[in-house]
């Protein structure tokens, strides 16, 4: 490379790592609520007992870069990669205190041992501390999710009244508790598909909307509300909206606390934003990538009723033409089929299994096929993706950034993102995202990868 071209290159590898904005970390000290509406299901009993019992030393949190996940600083040749939560501060599990909602009136103990995930022993060495965690009423509506038949409901019929009750016992909560963060994530079932309209488009109208009972309004949108009002960053782990409206987007900004979803990327989804840019960056073709599932759970329960599937449909569907640009690479990716089917079958429980046949081709155009099965757990999956977001969604709010958070899209099948961005749904670039946020908010320096400091400084 000439002169010239090599003091490009590197001027701008030096504009690239400027941090543009510092951030002020506050330090993680107190303890930390985690309100969880859906606290009785498979996935919040799993990560609640996982922090039970990493607190009693008989488990590790496998899966949590929070936990166990380390950073590399610097130069290769530094050979400097610490923990991630030794270069900032960050909530420790022990100050963590659970608080929720649910449709079943179960504690965290029965509700653990009919989710059917974990073993009975283990459940057993944490069954006062499961015992003592039990949910409140839940804000529901049957036409949301009408296969569950549960009966912990508020009596109260007015949204905006519902609204309120969950910010009094949210105030209450952190008083009783001496609370000093919260964070609500929300672990509810997947809702009926909604699509944004006018009630959504303002605070004034949404407000006005609780008031009227509008249609268009969602139990999880009341509880992302409620949130919010209360200064609690909220992450949404199903696809249903809920958040991702702007009037609550707006709320988020105004008061200061920051959101992130939707729908938490574990099991095939995963797998296909592991696979699918792995296809694309050496430039092979699609004809078509058919992917079916066979689900046990209540999760899969509530997913057996169209309405609810359709939700979970567009979220698996949006990934793999964001991750191909069919439009940049028409004669890859311009015509292929993509097929998602989730199958409720009592037998598996939570022990999902996943089947996925990718039709590829290659030089000249011949074909090639690729086929994934994973036998996978569909909890054990989700766990850590809800600690990381507890703990980063914390991290986040003490940085004191607000809104809405991409660099949590390493943690979701539809990542919510600003106005005019795409998604990022590329595992590898997520992680990135995540990963140099994560240092500029430690106030390191952002890596690149290109690597050309080793060679031409
Ligand atoms: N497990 C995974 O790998 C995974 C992956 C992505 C998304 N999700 C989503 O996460 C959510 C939880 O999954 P799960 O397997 O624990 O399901 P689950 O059915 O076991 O748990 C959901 C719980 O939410 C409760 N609930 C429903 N509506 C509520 C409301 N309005 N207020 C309070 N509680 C309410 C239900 O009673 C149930 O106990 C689902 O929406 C699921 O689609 C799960």
């Amino acid at each position: 490379m000439e002169k010239r071209k090599q003091e490009e290159v590197l001027n701008s590898l030096k504009d690239s790592s400027l941090m543009k904005k510092k951030f002020k970390v506050k330090k993680a000290t107190g303890k930390l609520g985690v309100l969880i509406p859906g606290i009785s299901g498979a996935v919040s009993t799993t990560f609640i007992a996982g922090i039970l019992a990493k607190k009693k030393n008989i488990g590790e949190l496998y899966g949590s870069l929070s936990e166990m996940g380390t950073i590399r600083l610097g130069k290769r040749t530094n050979k400097n990669s610490p923990l991630i939560k030794d270069i900032i501060s960050l909530a420790n599990i022990r100050d963590i205190e659970f608080f929720g909602w649910d449709v079943y009136g179960d504690n965290c103990y029965q509700s653990c041992l009919k989710a059917g995930v974990l073993n009975n022993n283990q459940i057993e060495i944490i069954k006062d501390e499961l015992s003592q965690i039990s949910p409140k009423k839940a804000v529901f509506n049957k036409k949301f999710a009408t296969n569950l038949k549960g009966k912990n409901i508020k009596k109260e019929k007015n949204y905006f009244k519902l609204a309120e009750e969950l910010i009094d016992e949210i105030k209450t909560f952190k008083k009783e508790k001496k609370i000093s963060r919260l964070v609500m994530v929300w672990c509810g079932s997947t809702e009926i598909f909604l699509k944004q309209s006018n009630v959504h488009k303002s605070i004034s109208s949404f407000e006005k909307g609780l008031k009227n009972n509008s249609k268009d309004i969602s139990p999880s949108m009341i509880y992302a509300y409620a949130a919010i009002k209360c200064g609690a960053a909220y992450a949404n782990g199903a696809p249903n909206l809920s958040a991702d409206i702007p009037a609550l987007i707006e709320l988020s900004k105004k008061n200061k606390v920051p959101i992130c979803g939707k729908d938490f990327k574990t099991g095939q989804t995963l797998m296909k934003t592991i696979l699918a840019p792995g296809i694309k960056n050496r430039l092979l073709g699609l004809n078509g990538w058919f992917s079916t599932n066979i689900l046990g759970n209540r999760d899969g329960e509530v997913l057996d009723n169209p309405k609810n599937f359709k939700t979970k449909e567009e979220s698996k569907l949006s990934v793999l033409d964001h991750i191909f640009q069919p439009d940049i690479y028409p004669e890859l990716y311009g015509d292929f089929y993509h097929k998602v089917r989730i199958n409720y079958y009592p037998p598996r429980g939570d022990e999902k299994e996943a089947w996925d046949n990718i039709d590829i081709f290659g030089w000249l155009g011949y074909p090639m096929q690729i086929k994934v099965n994973f036998l996978c757990r569909d909890s054990i999956l989700a766990a850590p993706i809800v600690l990381d977001l507890v703990i980063f969604m914390d991290l986040a709010q003490r940085a004191g950034m607000h809104g809405i958070q991409e660099w949590m899209s390493f943690y979701f099948k539809s990542p919510m993102h600003g106005d005019g961005l795409y998604p990022e749904h590329d595992l590898f670039i997520q992680s990135m995202k995540l990963k140099n946020t994560l240092r500029i908010l430690a106030g390191e320096k952002t890596i690149d990868h290109s690597g050309l400091d080793y060679y031409y400084e």
